[in-house]
């Protein structure tokens, strides 16, 4: 297949495209320094040439508290690249198949996280840009099928995790964080403070589970939003545990900042109409995940533990 990957150099982007590529599959990869896909002409170059799909992951945004910090900027840079993507599918490659991300974010935390409030009620305030525009791709996809027939799928995760992620001092999603102080503390004997009480619930999915189980229901469906989640979440505390077991430190040492920025309480995915999709639907268990992860994390430690400062 001749398949177009935006944020191909990103933490999914690079797993997935090796998997697509193991798979025989031609990809176009077009990075944001060579096709800024804020810039309304950077996709022309691409017109002569017929795609089967588009898979969109282009996103600017960041973990932690980057939200909070930049919403109008996040505003105008995703709905300009998601409304150029969108255009473009519509106007130069309607046979293509457009796939693309949503986030658990775009859910209002009194609902419950189920497909068909994807659009309901209000996202939470610190995340509120972030989640509208992605809530906008969503209905922008739609609009574009039901007026042209076009075809997509929407796939909500829950966070990512496992061997990959970025080494490029970004703010990290919060089992990365996690992990990289823990194993600060045990190496450098460094203090271990982590964000909020720890009773803040997240869920995670491992993320060649998630490309797996994403190509699987894309080869299957059309049209659809599905959240992809790993149906039990844990609270910081727990996760913190199991990380200091298996790096032996000592999780009593471990302190609490309650004036840090924690996101939403809980954000549980409900999955059960990908359970209703693909019967077999599992992921490998969060031991097995984390001991991998921890295992990249040490192979790379010098560009992700050296000692603060
Ligand atoms: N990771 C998660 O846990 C998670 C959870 C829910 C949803 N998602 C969604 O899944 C997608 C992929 O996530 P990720 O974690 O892989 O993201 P990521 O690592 O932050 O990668 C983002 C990608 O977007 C590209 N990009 C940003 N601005 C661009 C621009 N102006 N023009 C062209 N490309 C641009 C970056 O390209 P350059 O490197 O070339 O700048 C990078 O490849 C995103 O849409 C994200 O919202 C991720």
């Amino acid at each position: 297949m001749n398949i177009f990957v935006t944020g191909a150099s990103g933490f999914l982007g690079t797993s997935l495209c090796k998997k697509l590529e193991s798979g025989g599959n031609s990809l176009e990869k077009p990075c944001s320094k060579t096709c800024d896909l804020t810039k309304q002409d950077s996709l022309k170059k691409f017109d002569g040439i017929k795609y089967d799909k588009i898979i969109h992951l282009a996103a600017w945004t960041q973990a932690g508290d980057f939200c909070l910090h930049h919403p109008g900027e996040q505003w105008v840079i995703n709905q300009q690249i998601n409304t150029n993507i969108l255009s473009w599918w519509h106007d130069k490659q309607p046979q293509a198949k457009l796939l693309f991300m949503g986030t658990s974010c775009s859910y209002d935390p009194s609902m419950e996280h189920a497909e068909e409030n994807y659009l309901a009620g209000v996202p939470i305030d610190s995340l509120f840009t972030y989640a509208m525009t992605k809530r906008m791709l969503y209905a922008g996809a739609l609009a574009l099928t039901k007026q042209f027939g076009l075809k997509f799928n929407c796939f909500v995760p829950s966070t990512l995790y496992g061997p990959g992620y970025h080494t490029d001092g970004r703010q990290m999603h919060f089992i990365f964080d996690l992990i990289r102080k823990i194993i600060r503390g045990k190496l450098y004997g460094e203090t271990v403070t982590l964000w909020g009480d720890g009773y803040q619930k997240r869920e995670l999915v491992y993320i060649d589970d998630f490309i797996r189980i994403m190509l699987e229901l894309d080869e299957k469906y059309d049209n659809e939003l599905v959240n992809i989640g790993a149906d039990g979440e844990f609270t910081i505390r727990d996760f913190a545990k199991a990380i200091c077991e298996k790096v032996d430190y000592d999780f009593e040492k471990i302190e609490f900042d309650t004036s840090k920025y924690v996101g939403a309480k809980s954000k549980i995915l409900i999955v059960k109409k990908i359970k209703g999709m693909l019967p077999d639907y599992s992921l490998i268990s969060l031991d097995e995940g984390l001991s991998k992860t921890i295992d990249w994390f040490m192979e790379n430690r010098d560009k992700l533990v050296s000692p603060v400062g």
